[in-house]
């Protein structure tokens, strides 16, 4: 199967669990990246049959509504009974990289804000260590350079990402060269350093569950 085929498979998957928990008050999270926007196509059949959702990038807010699907400020809902995204690598315990979409602050608060969290990929995400896909993190655009300097102290290589401007008007640094043996710790790390924002480590509030598209289709992961 190729690769979108995979990515449509997962969605459609998704869908139908989503489709199967349903309710008039249910507020589905929805993500951000081709694998989210082949959900998002699939949410539109039911459109009328869902309270709304939360989306987690201004891209998604926009194809959500375009196809008349009701989005909220998760501030004015209460519970986001299931979040639905993709990500950029994924390790057998469902500990993530995301954030090559530049996402994954408004991606990370969804997730912890939500009862459930699936994740949406096709099989070149899974992987046994993370940290091939560089890691992304959102910085304070002032503080730019220092937290560059802290990242070499850990190890890694950072690149300022050009052009890129995130939802939250801040910058990002993919940071290359990082064998993530211990996700937590370095998700907590790196958070720790002054003027980051968050990182797309997805550790502390890893997925639920993996719903992965393989060749003989979809496998799912549960912690
Ligand atoms: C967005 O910031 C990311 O976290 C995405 O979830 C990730 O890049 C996955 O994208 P694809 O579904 O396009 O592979």
């Amino acid at each position: 199967m190729a690769q979108n085929e995979m990515k449509k498979a997962v969605a459609r998957s998704a869908f139908e669990y989503v489709e199967s928990i349903l309710d008039r008050d249910t507020i589905i999270g929805v993500g951000t990246g081709s694998t989210a926007n082949f959900f998002i196509q699939e949410l539109s059949k039911i459109s009328d049959r869902i309270e709304g959702t939360v989306a987690s990038s201004l891209e998604s807010d926009k194809r959500l509504k375009a196809l008349g699907i009701p989005v909220y400020d998760l501030n004015s809902v209460g519970e986001v009974q299931v979040y639905i995204d993709g990500a950029d690598e994924s390790n057998e315990h469902l500990q993530l990289i995301k954030g090559g979409g530049a996402a994954l602050t408004r991606e990370k608060i969804i997730a912890a804000a939500s009862e459930e969290f699936i994740c949406i990929a096709d099989e070149s995400k899974l992987v046994h260590v993370l940290g091939k896909f560089p890691l992304p993190v959102e910085v304070i655009p002032i503080a730019r350079s220092y937290v560059g300097r802290e990242i070499v102290k850990l190890g890694g290589d950072p690149v300022y990402r050009d052009n890129c401007m995130t939802d939250n008007g801040n910058h990002i640094i993919d940071v290359f060269n990082l064998d993530i043996m211990e996700p937590t710790k370095l998700e907590e790390r790196l958070n720790n350093i002054t003027g980051v924002i968050t990182n797309g480590l997805f550790a502390v509030r890893p997925a639920d569950r993996l719903f992965l598209g393989e060749d003989s289709g979809v496998r799912i992961l549960q912690r």
